[in-house]
């Protein structure tokens, strides 16, 4: 999509009137340079009682002279940026091959941040994965959309600024759900790792780094090998290094890549299992936030590592009982191989340790249990820093990416170390607050700040994104399939907190 912001009043293509509810008469609504006739529908239909503005309604009124879609936004006292952002996702979602591909959209009724947001929301919902999709040989290649925004000429720069990052970022977002949405017999540890090659190819400021399977043997990482070796796609590390050379204390996101999870030797149900293949959805997100800050232009050194493995039943795979030492040196009792994400998680939150970084926050799909807790509504956290917590909360927030807080308690990470033969287990002694457990699982392999006896933990924050990644029908910026979940909130996070 092609935004272009500018203060005439010239309507190209189809008009996009937004009214509020509480405002919406003939009278109030921009008339410049719409045709009297159309006009004069316009006005006849809202008088009318025939359009009334409610939130998500709309009205397509057509003459030989021109096309308008009336758009209802609700009352504008509740009007507010989330209600921008889905009022822009919206139109491109209800958008028919009648209305064109040339839009001509008059927000002069939003503030600056509205308008914004109302664009973003635009941009995020022009996306769909359709490159398995057999194309008719006389079908007309789909077309580009272009959407005029008119603005008050004061908000015409701001505004276009604005469009130019959610365009920037929107390619690491929609990067993270092609990721997500490929099949697992095409995107397999190994082939993540090409594709994270190819990228870095022609980029002066990045570096990729592929930990192999042998490698990552020879290196000790046992969880990272033990999730992976029941499949002939071996598993293995990437590394992403975004301007390495700038000199701060990076921060390191560290993204669960299973690339398909059938749960190994504890093989899962069937049903819905075709859904595993976004198991890797952590491993998206770190490299779309790394597209979407390397087109926005970033300065400072970030790492991103991807933990990628492909979890299979097989005789070379690992089995409920076998015990595995990891990168740290601390050893866990595997009582159920579906719980490969920590596993895989410890190698690398290890691995982040060995950066300095000023902090670390890993993604994951990690448990049903949150999606049992908090339903597709928002990412479940938890973190040893509440500054970092309100960091990722605020940005969340910001971005209509919910961010909700969950407690790293003392006793979820006494039971995880209650194996009486390794350090760790994998699973609790029950099957209650399992997110919890999880999380206090990842805590045993965050290493500290220094070597120095008391010191703290460095700064980390888990975000369980199983439900978030996936199949959120309440969230407007996406019509199916994988979100792209967090690219946004860490962007901003990183860029503007
Ligand atoms: N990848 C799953 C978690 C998951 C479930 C993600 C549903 C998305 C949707 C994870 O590896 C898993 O299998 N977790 C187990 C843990 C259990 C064995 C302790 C679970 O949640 O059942
Ligand atoms: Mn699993
Ligand atoms: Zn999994």
């Amino acid at each position: 999509m092609e935004v272009k912001v500018d203060a005439s009043a010239n309507v190209v293509g189809t008009l996009v009137l937004p009214m509020f509810e509480d405002v919406c008469n003939g009278e109030d609504f921009d008339h410049f340079g719409i045709h009297r006739a159309l006009l004069n529908m316009i006005e006849h239909v809202i008088d009318a009682g025939d359009f009334s503005a409610k939130t998500g309604s709309s009205l397509t009124i057509h003459n030989l002279e021109g096309k308008v879609i009336l758009v209802g936004l609700g009352k504008s006292t509740d009007f507010d940026d989330d209600a921008a952002r889905n009022a822009g996702a919206s139109l491109v979602a209800k958008r028919g091959k009648q209305h064109g591909c040339e839009f001509t959209a008059r927000l002069g009724c939003m503030d600056s941040s509205q308008a914004a947001a109302y664009l973003e929301g635009a941009i995020l919902r022009d996306y769909s994965y359709d490159k398995y999709k057999s194309k008719d040989e006389d079908e007309d290649e789909e077309e580009d959309l272009i959407l005029h925004a008119q603005v008050a000429a004061e908000n015409v720069e701001a505004l276009t600024a604005a469009a130019r990052t959610a365009a920037q970022v929107s390619t690491g977002v929609h990067l993270a759900r092609d990721l997500g949405n490929a099949p697992p017999n095409d995107l397999y540890p190994m082939a993540y790792a090409h594709q994270a090659n190819n990228w870095a190819k022609e980029k002066s400021n990045v570096d990729v780094k592929i930990i192999s399977y042998e490698a990552a043997e020879e290196l000790g990482m046992g969880g990272l090998c033990a999730v992976g070796m029941g499949s002939d796609r071996k598993p293995c590390m990437v590394i992403f290094d975004l301007n390495p050379d700038a000199g701060n204390q990076p921060p390191v996101i560290v993204g669960k890549g299973i690339t398909f999870d059938t749960g190994g030797i504890s093989i899962k149900p069937s049903s819905s299992m075709d859904e595993m293949k976004y198991d890797m959805h952590g491993s998206a997100t770190a490299f779309g936030l790394m597209q979407a800050l390397w087109a926005s232009g970033h300065e400072e050194r970030i790492i991103a590592i991807s933990c990628m493995a492909e979890n299979m039943p097989s005789s070379n795979a690992q089995r409920p009982g076998d015990i595995i030492t990891t990168l740290s040196g601390k050893t866990i009792e595997v009582l159920n191989t579906d719980a490969e994400g920590r596993l895989v998680l410890a190698d690398g939150l290890w691995k982040a340790g060995e950066y300095n970084p000023s902090w670390i926050v890993d993604l994951a799909t990690l448990t049903g249990a949150i999606v049992v807790a908090l339903g597709h509504e928002a990412t479940g956290m938890w973190s040893n820093d509440d500054d970092l917590a309100k960091r990722l909360r605020v940005s969340g927030a910001a971005c209509g990416e919910l961010i909700w807080q969950m407690p790293l308690l003392p006793a979820f990470e006494k039971e995880m170390k209650s194996s009486k033969i390794a350090d760790l287990q994998n699973i609790g002694p029950t099957r209650w607050g399992g997110s919890n457990g999880a999380a206090a699982f990842l805590k045993q392999f965050v290493q500290k700040q220094s070597d120095e006896e008391d010191a703290k933990q460095i700064p980390w924050a888990h975000l369980d994104i199983a439900g978030t990644a996936w199949g959120a029908k309440t969230n407007k910026m996406v019509g199916h399939g994988a979100t792209g979940i967090h690219v946004r909130a860490l962007h901003h996070m990183i860029t503007k907190q």
